[in-house]
């Protein structure tokens, strides 16, 4: 019996498709990339299936209840309600779609290498329900040959062949969680095929949500430029993370050379120290590319040495706190500390990899007593401790013997917390403009 091919026409009918907004979209795994992505296309006019492996998170969904500070309920529900987005934990539901997203993690294993088991797992289920004209689009972080060396191979196990049958496509999420700015919308989207009608289906798909979609040749190019990204932001908080500690020797206000470099209209960009880097992103992506390069005899010294000196920050933090300590006579053992803002970086609720945690267990391994406050992390596992958020009143602040911002979340009235506390050691340099003895901030 002769093969079933993909015609010009179904070619065809899947463009027009697209161009229109009849295809089916699903998306997989509805975390921080997927959910704001499937709620984007929905929007746009789009029936979109999302599938995740959490009943929870699938639940929240049907119920239009958003788990996410980025996206409102009201908005979920609306897209909900109108019948353009579902959730389920059935893969099955593919089978129905056009085009498939995967927007699955990425981690690190224990030593640092690449966790490709989430990938792997999606690429499978897409493979049980492959048919012809599936466009298929990888979304999540990883390294350069992912999409030719893992999803490809996959796919092609059912003997579909890609370019021909079906399409395959890479795509970095490039979103800012917690940005107003900066949008899906706003943000260019690049897309890198496996041949050109897959660059160009995703093109044509991704231009429905997003105002500038850049083709590059191929998905190596794509996933490059992802990884890249966050490298180049890796390094710099490095670079400026060890200036911190520099200024701090030599009695320079590292916050007011930062603002005087601001200065300079060409050829510099600020960023800013801080107790280390966090998320799902900036302290694992980099990691991604350095084990790839080591497959090549290459070693990224760039990003080895940023990501040693980025994951060095939390300890410096506590020797600046027992330092500052000091200067009002206190040792670290039984001092009370409070420790302001858990989540990576501020006006967020994700508290993955942040450098609050380390901070906190070193602290408590040092024998402080420490209570933490966050609007948005109601509670968190340290260790063998279950820590709860306080409940923050005017005067809590005098209870510490130290209050530490490290997460300088929009909502703390930090003038008000200059007046309460006994001392303040500010990690982030956002009280910088307030004139207060008992303020002490990294890099000055
Ligand atoms: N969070 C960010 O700011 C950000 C930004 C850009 C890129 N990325 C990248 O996007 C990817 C996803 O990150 P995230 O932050 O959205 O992760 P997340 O953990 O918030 O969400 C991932 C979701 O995938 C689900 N999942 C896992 N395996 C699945 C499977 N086989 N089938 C269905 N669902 C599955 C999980 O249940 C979870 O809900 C990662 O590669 C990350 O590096 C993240």
């Amino acid at each position: 019996m002769a093969r079933a091919e993909l015609t010009v026409n179904d070619l065809r009918n899947l463009e027009s498709r697209i161009r229109d907004k009849s295809a089916d979209i699903g998306v997989v795994g509805l975390g921080y990339v997927g959910l704001p992505l499937a709620l984007a296309f929905a929007e746009a006019g789009f029936n979109v299936t999302g599938v995740d492996a959490d009943k929870g998170r699938v639940n929240k969904i049907t119920r239009g209840t958003s788990y996410l500070l980025d996206i409102e309920s009201a908005r979920l529900k609306k897209a909900v309600t109108k019948g353009r987005l579902k959730a389920t934990t059935s893969q099955s539901a593919l089978r129905r779609v056009d085009t498939i997203i995967i927007c699955v993690p990425t981690p690190l294993t224990k030593t640092k290498e690449p966790d490709l088991t989430y990938i792997v797992a999606a690429s499978n289920d897409i493979a049980r329900f492959l048919r012809l004209g599936h466009l298929v689009i990888l979304e999540s972080t990883t390294y350069p040959g992912t999409t030719r060396e893992i999803v490809l191979p996959i796919l092609e196990s059912t003997g579909l062949k890609v370019g021909v049958d079906y399409f395959l496509t890479f795509s970095p999420e490039r979103i800012d969680p917690g940005s107003r700015k900066f949008t899906i919308k706003n943000t260019p989207k690049i897309v890198g095929g496996m041949e050109p009608t897959s660059t160009k289906l995703a093109a044509l798909l991704y231009r429905h949500v997003s105002d500038r979609v850049l083709e590059v040749s191929t998905p190596e190019v794509a996933e490059m430029d992802k990884v890249f990204e966050n490298v180049f932001r890796s390094v710099n908080i490095a670079l400026v993370n060890e200036l911190a500690k520099l200024c701090e020797k030599m009695n320079i206000n590292v916050w007011e050379v930062i603002r005087s470099a601001s200065t300079k209209p060409f050829g510099y960009m600020p960023f800013y120290p801080g107790p280390g880097v966090g998320g799902h992103c900036i302290p694992l992506d980099p990691y991604y590319l350095a084990s790839k390069a080591r497959e090549y005899f290459f070693h990224t010294r760039f990003i080895e040495l940023a990501a040693e000196i980025n994951e060095t920050m939390p300890e410096y933090i506590v020797e600046q706190t027992v330092a500052a300590l000091n200067t009002r006579s206190r040792s670290l053992k039984g001092s009370k500390i409070l420790i302001l803002g858990v989540a990576y970086k501020k006006d967020i609720e994700d508290v993955r990899e942040s450098p609050a945690l380390r901070v906190i267990e070193l602290l408590i391994e040092k024998k402080a007593m420490v209570h933490y406050h966050d609007p948005y992390i109601p509670d968190f596992r340290e260790g063998n401790h279950r820590l709860r958020s306080i409940k923050l009143t005017k005067k809590v602040f005098s209870n510490y013997d130290c209050v530490v911002i490290v997460t300088d979340h929009s909502c703390y009235d930090l003038k008000s917390i200059a007046k309460e506390a006994k001392l303040i050691f500010d990690t982030r340099g956002c009280t910088v403009g307030i004139n207060a003895s008992n303020i002490i901030r990294l890099g000055e």
